[in-house]
């Protein structure tokens, strides 16, 4: 189960991608209605999910408390196209969700007037979030120390390649794409003013009334009680969650318990190095 797939030079799990469905993902054809969720892993991928879902499911809460948050907005680069023609036969836009870089899925994506939700967290908390992710999802090898999975993600050698790439390579393409860019941090402080900008980005303003329902279901003790969305119903072998977690704790800033200064030192100046010069105003602060 825990092997991996190299593609395009970067690190898939293989129990969930394959050559082909990773290069299917990169000639998807989009629709011009299409919505798509593009993250790094940890980045808050499941709640975007459930608040993506939340928005077009027009107060019928049925999918929310019956459907896992990955069948209503499935992994283009897991997808089997049994699933995308079932998709159709709803009355949301079709919802989608990637980890793959812009390199990968902007050609396709330039094809279509489709819409993409890009969200980021701070790098130090993805970090952290997807060390403990590594030690409890069967795909993923148990890395052996905290420091040289500190190293591997500083040199982009892990799964899903190198988090800077990523998210230059993404907000890189804010002219070239209907792009709404929004992070962890921003939904985490500001959850109602933020699910209204996005929900008016998508064409689907919302009322107070439909706002509170979203916030309530989407918060994080909602998610991470509810068996639908807290993965707790995967086998063990996929997701084992007796030593941890996957809402492990949902809060912002988490990396100061686990970064020593000299670690900290180390990944600012790597910080400075490849996103100095990048000209994006992110919102965290590295300290
Ligand atoms: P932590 O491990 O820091 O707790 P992803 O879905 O991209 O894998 O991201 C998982 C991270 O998002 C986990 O972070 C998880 O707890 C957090 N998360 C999921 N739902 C959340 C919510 N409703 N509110 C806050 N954080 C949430």
């Amino acid at each position: 189960m825990n092997t991996t797939e190299i593609f395009d030079g970067v690190r898939f799990p293989g129990f969930i991608h394959t050559p082909e469905s990773l290069k299917a993902a990169c000639s998807f054809q989009f629709q011009d209605t299409d919505i798509l969720l593009v993250t790094f892993p940890k980045s808050g991928t499941t709640w975007m999910q459930q608040v993506l879902s939340l928005i077009f499911c027009e107060g019928h809460l049925w999918p929310i408390h019956n459907l896992p948050t990955w069948a209503r907005v499935p992994w283009i680069e897991q997808i089997s196209f049994d699933s995308l023609h079932s998709k159709r036969n709803t009355s949301w836009p079709r919802l989608f969700t990637s980890h793959l870089n812009a390199k990968g899925l902007s050609p396709a994506l330039m094809k279509s007037k489709a819409k993409v939700v890009y969200m980021a967290r701070n790098p130090k908390d993805v970090l952290v979030s997807f060390f403990h992710f590594h030690r409890i999802a069967g795909f993923l090898p148990n890395p052996s120390s905290f420091e040289d999975f500190v190293d591997e993600f500083l040199e982009g050698t892990g799964f899903f390649g190198s988090w800077f790439d990523h998210v230059k390579g993404w907000l890189s393409l804010q002219k070239d794409l209907t792009l709404f860019f929004v992070t962890y941090e921003e939904l985490h402080q500001e959850p109602r003013f933020t699910i209204r900008k996005l929900s008016e980005f998508l064409g689907r303003p919302l009322g107070p009334k439909e706002e509170d329902i979203i916030l309530e279901h989407s918060s994080f003790s909602f998610m991470s009680q509810s068996n639908i969305v807290n993965y707790s119903l995967l086998s063990k072998e996929i997701i084992d969650q007796s030593e941890g977690k996957f809402f492990r704790k949902g809060v912002v800033g988490n990396w100061r318990e686990y970064f020593t200064p000299e670690l900290n030192e180390k990944f600012n100046a790597v910080y400075q190095s490849k996103m100095g010069d990048s000209g994006l105003c992110l919102p965290w602060t590295m300290d």
